[in-house]
Formats: structure tokens, sequence, C-alpha cells
């Protein structure tokens, strides 16, 4: 755990090692509040120029617009190619911010630091950056790789449960990607009961797997593709509900995603009927079911093989899939009879 001055206290640090000539600080609406004490803190920094750059929050916002205005705000404050970001907030702060630091004279320097438990475990790591487009996620971007990330666990105390359990999402995909031992602790945690501490050491883990994975294939030519366990039907059931207008947060769809993932690894690959049952009772405590049935396999067919991360054959979609917890398998080929087996697995283990 890290009070608001020991992280402004490491902040600051952070900005005197990199020696820019300004930084300046690009956060959202909601979380200028939130975090006015550290951003006042910063503010006291002899290097910390101008106001924060405050973005309207929501994910809507994460778009060129806002790209364009904090650029005209970094200009018109003096930055230069020298000078550097810290970006404070949730994933859409560090996406946008991150982007922001990007293209800025073709790049300058940036910090994360991250507000929620979505952004700590996942979006603030490992260099993804970029903005909404056209209706179309992440449509624009570029690998911009922060300096440092770090993570206000403490600031997690005000988000709502909803949060929390996205952010437990994330959690729980990295420790089946990571080893046995991880698993068994996540599936042995209620998001919901979770404390400060608890909070800090999964934020810790996460970060530190999500880097190993990210140095050793930083453009995800191979090994980074095992981030996207669970996402292939995660981000379908995501685009689903939101066309429906039941949207879900990012890290519950991918928590039904994950299932999804778990029985189809039992079907092709080795990982034990004992994982599955023990993940789907995980997933029943905790999560509401999301509302939808076989007349809906069509249509979550045609959005997961227009997926950008999906570069299969038209025939089939590309999974991770698990021989086991802390042994994935990338680039597995999926048909549509395959993954509706799975799916009618899903919705029986969901109580269906
Ligand atoms: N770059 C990556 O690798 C990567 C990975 C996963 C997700 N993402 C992106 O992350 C974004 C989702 O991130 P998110 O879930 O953090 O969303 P978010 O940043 O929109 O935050 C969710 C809401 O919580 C508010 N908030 C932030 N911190 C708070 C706090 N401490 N207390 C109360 N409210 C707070 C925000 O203002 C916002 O309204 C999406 O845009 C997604 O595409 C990126």
């Amino acid at each position: 755990m890290t009070d608001v001055i020991s992280l402004s206290t490491r902040i600051a640090h952070l900005i005197d090692e990199a020696s820019p000539d300004r930084a300046f600080i690009l956060t959202d609406t909601n979380v200028a509040g939130i975090e006015a004490p550290l951003i006042n803190a910063l503010a006291g920094h002899k290097l910390v120029v101008g106001r924060p750059i405050i973005i309207p929050a929501g994910e809507e916002n994460k778009n060129l617009e806002e790209v364009a205005r904090a650029v005209a705000q970094l200009s018109d404050a003096g930055a230069t190619r020298r000078s550097m970001l810290v970006c404070i907030g949730g994933g859409m702060v560090t996406d946008l911010g991150g982007f922001v630091a990007a293209i800025f004279k073709r790049g300058i320097r940036h910090i994360n630091v991250s507000t929620t438990l979505l952004g700590a475990v996942d979006a603030s790591v490992g260099g993804k950056t970029g903005v909404d487009f056209e209706g179309l996620k992440n449509e624009i971007g570029a690998f911009h790789m922060p300096l440092e990330v770090l993570a206000d666990t403490l600031s997690f105390r005000s988000l709502p449960p909803i949060e929390i359990l996205s952010g437990f999402g994330e959690v729980v995909k990295t420790a089946f990607i990571a080893s046995e031992e991880m698993t068994l602790r996540v599936l042995g945690m209620s998001p919901a009961e979770a404390d400060d501490d608890a909070l800090a050491e999964i934020c810790r883990f996460c970060r530190d797997e999500k880097l190993r994975v990210v140095e050793a294939d930083p453009m995800e030519k191979g090994l980074r593709k095992v981030l996207n366990l669970g996402h292939t039907t995660g981000h379908a059931l995501e685009s689903l509900m939101l066309e429906r207008d039941t949207p879900v947060p990012h890290g519950c769809a991918i928590a039904h995603g994950l299932l999804v993932s778990l029985i189809l690894s039992n079907m092709m690959s080795e990982l034990t009927q004992q994982w599955v049952s023990r993940y789907a009772a995980w997933l029943r405590a905790n999560y509401k079911p999301l509302p939808f049935s076989c007349s809906n396999y069509e249509r979550l067919w045609q959005i997961a093989i227009h997926d950008k991360k999906n570069s299969g054959e038209a025939d089939s979609l590309n999974f991770v899939l698990l021989n086991a917890p802390g042994h994935p398998q990338i680039d597995r080929p999926v048909t549509r009879p395959r993954l509706e087996a799975a799916l009618d697995i899903y919705q029986e283990l969901q109580g269906r």
C-alpha cells in the first residue's frame, strides 16, 4: 500500500531521474477530484508546470478530439520533445495519455499512475496506447512504453464494486496464464471482500507477470498473444452486450470469455475438467450471468471473426488455450461447431 506522500515522492523521484525540461499531468474529470491531494502535491514540484490536462471521464471520450485538445494544451504550455507526461487515472486515461505521449513531437516520455484495478493489473502496463474511432475500440494507436507504471491502490476504495469485478476479470486471466499456485490463490478470493493488502499484492503480481511477457515480445509477434486468453469470446460478448444496450465492463466480459476458453481447453487440450468446474463455480459466485442464448451464437461468431486480434481463416477463430494453469498455447484454431458446443456447456455451467 502506498499513501499520497510516498506516491508523490516516488513520482517526483521518477521525474527527477528522467530530468525533463517540463512535466505535465493528464487525468480525467473524476480522477482530478479523487486524486486532488496527489495532484496538488505534484504541482509543487519544480518541473511540473501549468494546470493539469483534464479530459472528460468515460470511454466515449477516448477519441481523437480529446487527443487533439490535449496536444493543443501541451503546445500552448510550451512542451517540447524533452518534456514528459504523468498520466493519472484508469485505463481510459493511460490509453489516451500514452497515445498523446507517443505522437506529441514524435514521442515524449510518460509515466502511468493507475487509479483503477483494471488499469493497474493490465491497461497501464505494456505500452499499448490508443483511442477508439468510429465505433471501433482502440482502432488508432501505437506501442509506446511508459518509463514506469505505478498504482494508487488506496484510491481503489472509491471505485464502484463493478469496477473491482472488472479488474478481477483480468487478474484471474493473468493467474491462469502464470501458474497453478496463483490461480488457486485468486480463486480463493472474493473480489467484493479483497482488502487493500490483497489488492496491492495482486497488482504487483499482475504487473510483473505482464511485464515479463511483454519484455519477451513487445510487438505481439508470438508469446504476448497469451495475454489474450479469454478475449476472443470476451470481446465478442462485450460488443454483443453493447449492441443490445446492456453494456458490461470489459473485465467482466473477459471473466465470462475465460470460462469459454477453459471449456475449449478441456475439449481440445489437456486442461482437466476439475479446473473448468472450479472456475465455473467461482464465476457463478461472483459475477452476474450475461443475458444471451443460442439465438445469439451467429452474431457472436460474426463479431469475433471481425475482431482485429483474429487473423485466422474465415472458418476458424484463433484462441489461446491452456494445457494447465501456467501452460498456455497460442494460435489454436477453433471452428464454429466447436465454439457453439463450448457455448452450450458454458450455458449449462451457468445453470441455464
Ligand atoms: N492498453 C492496454 O493494454 C489495455 C488493456 C485493457 C484495457 N484497456 C483499456 O482500458 C480502458 C478501461 O479501463 P478502466 O476500466 O480503468 O476504465 P476508466 O479509465 O474509464 O475508469 C472507469 C471509471 O472509473 C473512474 N475512476 C478512475 N479511478 C477511480 C477511482 N479511484 N475511484 C472512483 N472512480 C474512478 C473513471 O473516471 C471512469 O469513470 C478501456 O479503454 C480499455 O480499452 C487497455
